[in-house]
């Protein structure tokens, strides 16, 4: 029953919650007219800490979309967090206004302890390096329309795999699926963190190879996962200048690719996909970012018990 639960982590999620959700995305990707005044009357307030375009207006698009009214912030300081309230009392005073949360916070645990504090639905729209799940809803969506399954996959993750909180949360979730497989491509300073290798990979006996290498990792993948390296991240400068275009997928590289190959990507890009890429069908961002808003819409309606 996902009616009043919060989503913190991807794993506060079974896979029937998880397959739910998706279900009801493709319901609405469907139709999406059907569901146009299924929220009227509700309210989803957005609590943005951090920068954002694609998680921030997908959800409020979410919310119009299904017939609600969004409030929120995009820059904090513009709110009382600026005069120095704390996480529990701006939630509490929310809760007043609205029925649903979503926060982006740079500190890990941020979303966790709104949702302890508050008696309706919060979700986390991403916390510091850690977790990401409503980016994972959507990679989920996007791995299941274009591939059909999630199971038996090759997944290569490429780029900044210490910060990327979306890395982590794919990871935990795609790790349910049989015969998934993962090939991690990152330089040393920025290899999978140690627990996700531990609780995650070892725990859950899922085969995965670490390397540095992306062209000779290519040719088998069933997914290529682009990501950047979070400059927002890192504590020195010149360690970000020195790693931040040391993966940078072009046409070249993709020649040793398979031909159903899917090339997927978070968003924001900033050099690690050549923009000449766009351009062939294995490249799937874009429409990736066009089913987050769809899953987000799932999301909301389950939270809320409206479905
Ligand atoms: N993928 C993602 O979280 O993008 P934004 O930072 O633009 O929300």
């Amino acid at each position: 029953m996902l009616k009043g639960k919060s989503l913190i982590d991807p794993n506060d999620l079974s896979t029937s919650e998880l397959e739910e959700i998706l279900i009801l995305a493709n319901d609405i990707i469907e139709d999406p007219k059907k569901f146009c005044k299924c929220c009227e009357g509700k309210l989803l307030a957005t609590l943005f800490y951090e920068p954002s375009t694609r998680t921030r207006f997908s959800f409020e698009a979410a919310m119009l979309r299904l017939g609600g009214q969004v409030i929120g912030f995009s820059e904090p300081n513009s709110s009382s967090v600026a005069k120095g309230e704390s996480i529990a009392d701006t939630i509490r005073t929310i809760e007043c206004y609205s029925d649903i949360v979503v926060m982006r916070h740079p500190k890990e645990g941020a979303p966790k302890i709104a949702s302890l504090n508050a008696s309706i639905p919060v979700i986390n729209a991403g916390d510091g390096g850690h977790n990401h799940p409503t980016q994972t809803l959507t990679d989920l969506l996007t791995i299941f329309k274009v591939k059909g399954t999630f199971e038996n996959l090759k997944i290569g993750i490429c780029g900044d795999l210490k910060f990327g909180r979306t890395v982590h949360s794919l990871i935990k979730a795609m790790s349910h699926y049989s015969g998934v497989s993962f090939v991690f491509i990152s330089p040393e300073e920025l290899k999978i963190p140690y627990y996700i290798k531990k609780e995650i990979l070892m725990k859950g006996k899922i085969n995965f190879i670490e390397t540095d290498n992306l062209e000779e990792s290519i040719f088998d993948l069933d997914i290529l996962y682009m990501t950047r390296v979070q400059r927002e991240r890192f504590f020195n400068e010149d360690d970000y200048l020195r790693l931040k275009d040391i993966f940078v997928l072009d046409n070249l590289k993709l020649q040793k690719a398979k031909e159903s190959l899917s090339i997927m990507h978070p968003l924001p890009r900033v050099n690690e996909i050549s923009v000449e890429v766009d351009s062939d069908n294995r490249a799937i961002y874009f429409k990736q970012a066009k089913y987050g808003m769809y899953v987000r819409m799932s999301l909301i309606l389950k939270l809320l018990g409206l479905k």
